[in-house]
């Protein structure tokens, strides 16, 4: 199989974390027989500094029309101070929205041999956490209409979702959990905001079209605090835009480690942005310590869900389940006395062990 795959490392630890997913893409092509083709370009501050805007309109371009993206991280303190247009998230919020990708899938997913790493007692764990999390990324306050005084003695930020948004959406959900353990939690604040009343009416109308699955409401304050007081009670979640990108967080590191979590954001043909649910972790960039398993484990996503290469997909995830059942840590994921390895040795072990 022939690919081209559009790289944006961004900042931070991005490119750190990218070089050692691209690896892992280019051993899966030698082992399996396809040709990859990766194209690099700039997103973020990287793209601030060099072209005075977060995502120029031909990187856009670029990312269109090829068969998939994997990005690493965007961000850091230098561009801090900049004003919300020019921030280099905007480039991923451009990204996001310019290709349509409005499914994002989070899986939270525990590690058995990473069981110490989880901030809770191993009660709660229990035979482990297994969450996905499906956020919708193209809508709501993130994208509603923002607004500040001309004295700056006042701001606003619309939250709006259509019905056709919604329902999407609650599919894309649905179609996961009937993947898995048949059960969809779905997340809102429908006792104060009036999209959440319409979300909650939207999904329990598509619910009809899913009898076999299993459909929960429940406020976001509520799934915050239950995610912590009994995760194993979720299998599929489903959300509107902030409060996915706040409970992804959440369950992340209910699971060990930020670094550990990929994510896919889909839209409705075959082509997507595959990157780590991490930041850019600034203060730790180029030093070769970073965890590459989360951007890894996103490229095994692209191989499953934009090029339908399950085998492959597997084989990586199968290889840093190994990596990680031997012992090998990265400094985020050990516990006090484990030796660790750097970005680069982490991503090394993990090719060896592709099959
Ligand atoms: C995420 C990040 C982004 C988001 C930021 C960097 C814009 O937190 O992907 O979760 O809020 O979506
Ligand atoms: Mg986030």
């Amino acid at each position: 199989m022939k690919k081209h795959i559009a790289v944006i490392p961004g900042d931070g630890i991005g490119p750190d974390i990218i070089a050692e997913a691209v690896n892992v893409l280019e051993r899966v092509a030698t082992l399996y027989g396809h040709e990859f083709s990766f194209e690099y370009l700039l997103a973020g501050g990287a793209s601030i500094d060099e072209y005075g805007v977060p995502l120029t309109d031909e990187t856009l371009e670029k990312a269109r029309s090829a068969d998939s993206v994997l990005l690493g991280a965007v961000g850091g303190p230098k561009w801090d101070g900049m004003e919300g247009k020019l921030r280099p998230e905007k480039a991923l919020l451009a990204l996001r929205s310019g290709l349509g990708l409005f499914c994002n899938l989070r899986p939270a997913l525990m590690y058995k041999a990473l069981k110490d790493a989880s901030p809770l007692k191993s009660e709660i764990i229990g035979d482990g956490i297994d969450v996905m999390i499906v956020r919708e990324l193209t809508g709501g306050i993130y994208f509603g209409e923002k607004t500040l005084a001309v004295d700056s003695s006042w701001a606003s930020d619309l939250m709006k979702y259509s019905v056709e948004e919604i329902e999407r959406i609650a599919r894309k959900a649905f179609d996961a959990a009937r993947k898995r353990r048949c059960k969809v939690t779905s997340v809102d604040k429908a006792n104060v905001l009036e999209t959440s009343r319409l979300w909650r009416k939207v999904v329990s109308e598509v619910a009809k079209d899913y009898p076999d699955v299993e459909l929960n409401h429940m406020y976001v304050d509520n799934a915050a605090m239950q995610l912590v007081r009994n995760p194993g009670q979720f299998d599929v979640i489903v959300t509107e835009n902030m409060f996915g990108d706040i409970l992804s967080d959440e369950a992340s590191m209910i699971t060990g480690s930020i670094g550990m979590l990929s994510s896919a954001s889909l839209g409705n043909g075959k082509s997507g942005m595959y990157e780590p649910i991490h930041g850019s972790a600034p203060d730790i960039a180029g030093k070769d310590i970073a965890n590459p398993i989360a951007t890894i484990l996103s490229a095994a996503s692209m191989l499953r869900y934009s090029f339908d290469l399950d085998r492959e997909a597997k084989a990586v995830e199968d290889a840093v389940e190994a990596v990680i059942d031997e012992g090998w840590r990265t400094f985020d994921i050990a516990s006090k006395d484990e030796r660790t390895v750097g970005t680069k040795e982490m991503g090394a072990l993990i090719r060896e062990r592709i099959k």
